[in-house]
């Protein structure tokens, strides 16, 4: 979005304050962000008290710019705060979990159900020989056993790494290796639009590199024929079901690792987001409290993410597990076997609080009012919005068709790196604006910077910045210290950047603008140009090629390749070529990764140093004008791409 449009926008914004039903009942109390102002770790140990610990913390916060220690000396399990302590309450018969597949078979678990499962599990990892602080990699499609697996994992103090089942073997392989992983659960594959896809074959692809995997434990979903390696594959069922159903669970350090996940960075390698387990627990039950103004007893929360993103982690596992919610889960996607699906889960289990992101509801703006309008989707009272910048005709649709005007909308910012939600709306306490995600919340603080790293008046835009540790922030890159501190810790001194441009409006009002590096967002999920540089150059025909992001109105932004192709290969049948290219590109790292344009060009535009200018692609992938082109070092070049371009653009 232009400066100008912004500032149209924020003056024009309507605003939305709470409305006092909501207010009077909210989880949010009025006063919530002079309290923590006033003491902000004292906020901090007060949500950390809402946790279940076997011994207390001795100091809150140890901060040694740019390591923080939350809670130091506490002692708590992860699993336990999910699950046993809401047994011990009495409330194991509450359903945890409403299972649906995508073919319609459906599973209702209990806390007790799941508690029982998660015990049995743990049991299997510990016969597996997997102890405190190894590392497991769960490549699953989205189904209960990928939770129960996740916190199996968390209740021996073993470090789960999720990689999400949409990237490829290659992807799994170096997520593997990076971590050191000795264990991988998978499934024999999952359903999705409509048909049964593999997953355990990937799992065999990427075993087939360097690694210290000593065992697959493989899920049966779908039944599907399976390769089988007896050295190394289990069926889940085969060790997990004959275990003993009672596990007692150890107490870690609040300290202790809890998980790897990765994520896009500017370079073409994974960057290992490493969390520990006391203060990221915390936020994440505390935000999910407050933001979704969760009332376990009546509330059915849907958060629409799948587990392998950071999303997942924290708001349909241990968030939403830690405050006893009941939830949807669904394995499937939103168009099988209708248009419809949601809001016909919506209708079927009474759901009150939908989590989603703007590039679904845009997708269900453009499939049109008729989808939802065939449901009954009263039951709702709170929506969120999560993973991009949600534009506010969105905002507005979703308010109005999705909502009917009577639930309180949060447009929650957060990151892989931040663990939970950092800049949200509070629910029953703060005004919306439809498009902003309005203000950090209470016991967070975020600014806008210039490049100097002064705080920009209202009105103005610039860099976001967290300038004091929080509990669920990251602990670091895993194996990579360095890398963790030029990355976030030296653009601005003891700052933290998270790579965000943001605005004050003239209310003060926070409005994301989207990444100002090279990492893209597609759909919500971040992808780095250079990742999907590297893959194109992998490739045989390539010799050279530059990615950005393109402006998308279905997607955010769309990943637009230029490529120079090798001497020698001649670009006639070009299609079928750029369809090659395509096609490798989502091999190496995932479907989600595929370009949905490539460009063959003769030259890619340089500075004399040889840094590509990204920008002038980015005029030509946007159809612009191309903008100031005074540094390149061969003028020519943009009116050569111009004039020479082939290409392949596919909507797939
Ligand atoms: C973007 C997802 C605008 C942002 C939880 C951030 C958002 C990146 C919002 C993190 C939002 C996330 N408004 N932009 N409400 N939420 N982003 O690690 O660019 O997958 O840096 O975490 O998504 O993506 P990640």
């Amino acid at each position: 979005m232009s400066n100008e449009s912004l500032e149209n926008l924020s003056h024009e914004a309507r605003t939305f304050a709470p409305s006092k039903e909501f207010a009077a009942a909210a989880n949010a109390k009025a006063d919530i962000y002079e309290i923590a102002q006033r003491d902000r770790l004292g906020f901090w140990e007060e949500q950390a008290r809402a946790l279940t610990w076997d011994k207390p913390w001795s100091k809150v916060l140890e901060w040694n710019s740019p390591y923080a220690k939350w809670f130091i000396g506490g002692k708590l399990n992860a699993s336990v705060n999910c699950l046993d302590r809401h047994v011990a309450a009495g409330i194991g018969d509450r359903v945890a979990f409403h299972f649906e597949g995508e073919p319609g078979d459906t599973r209702t678990i209990t806390y007790a159900q799941l508690l029982s499962e998660v015990k049995k599990s743990a049991n299997a990892l510990i016969e597996l020989g997997i102890k405190a602080e190894d590392r497991v990699a769960i490549y699953m499609p989205m189904i209960p056993e990928a939770a129960i697996a996740i916190l199996a994992c968390a209740r021996i103090g073993a470090m789960h790494s999720v990689v999400f089942g949409g990237f490829s073997a290659e992807a799994l392989l170096s997520r593997i290796q990076d971590a050191d992983a000795t264990l991988v659960i998978t499934a024999d594959g999952g359903f999705r639009k409509g048909g049964a896809f593999a997953l355990k074959p990937a799992v065999d692809e990427a075993l087939k590199g360097k690694h210290n995997v000593k065992n697959v434990l493989v899920v049966k979903r779908t039944g599907q024929e399976t390769a089988w390696n007896s050295e190394l594959d289990i069926w889940w069922h085969d060790i997990v079901d004959r275990q003993s159903a009672e596990h007692v669970a150890e107490s870690f350090d609040s300290e202790h690792p809890l998980f790897i996940l990765y994520t896009s960075g500017t370079t073409a390698k994974p960057k290992g987001i490493f969390h520990t387990t006391g203060g990221y627990l915390t936020q994440a039950a505390f935000t999910h409290k407050a933001v979704f103004d969760l009332k376990a007893e009546s509330d059915v929360y849907w958060c629409t993410a799948d587990i392998g993103w950071i999303t997942g982690h924290s708001y349909v596992v241990y968030g939403p597990l830690i405050n006893g919610a009941t939830q949807v889960m669904y394995e499937g996607t939103p168009d099988t076997p209708h248009k419809g699906r949601i809001f016909e889960l919506v209708e079927k289990y009474g759901v009150t609080i939908l989590y989603t992101a703007p590039t679904l509801i845009r997708t269900w703006m453009k499939w049109g009012d008729e989808f939802p309008k065939a449901h009954n989707l009263k039951s709702l009272r709170l929506l969120g919005s999560v993973g991009e910048p949600i534009n506010p005709e969105a905002w507005m649709w979703y308010r109005d068709v999705i909502g009917g005007n009577r639930c309180p909308i949060v447009d929650t910012w957060w990151q892989t790196e931040t663990g939970a939600i950092m800049i949200s709306p509070l629910p029953g306490v703060t005004a919306t604006k439809p498009g902003s995600a309005m203000r950090p919340l209470p016991g967070i603080s975020a600014k806008v910077v210039d490049d100097k790293a002064q705080e920009v008046g209202n009105g103005h835009g610039g860099f976001l910045i967290l300038d004091e540790p929080w509990p669920s922030m990251l602990r670091g890159i895993w194996g990579e210290d360095e890398r963790y501190k030029s990355t976030y810790w030296s653009r601005f001194e003891n700052k933290y950047f998270a790579g965000d441009g943001a605005k004050l409006d003239t209310d003060g009002a926070i409005w994301l603008l989207g990444r100002v590096d090279d990492v893209m967002n597609v759909s919500g999920h971040r992808i780095s140009t250079t990742e999907v540089e590297s893959a194109l150059v992998s490739h045989e025909a390539v010799a050279e090629a530059a990615v950005v992001g393109a402006a998308d109105a279905m997607t955010g932004q769309g990943i637009v390749a230029f490529v120079i192709l090798r001497g020698g290969i001649p670009n006639v049948g070009g299609d079928e070529l750029i369809q090659q290219l395509r096609n490798h590109v989502s091999k190496e790292i995932g479907p989600i990764a595929k370009p949905r344009q490539i460009m063959v060009v003769a030259e890619l535009p340089k500075t004399r140093s040889g840094k590509i200018m990204r920008r002038l692609l980015k005029d030509v992938a946007e159809n612009r004008a191309v903008g100031d082109s005074t540094t390149l070092a061969d003028p020519n070049v943009m009116k050569l791409i111009k004039e020479g371009l082939s290409t392949g653009k596919d909507e797939d």
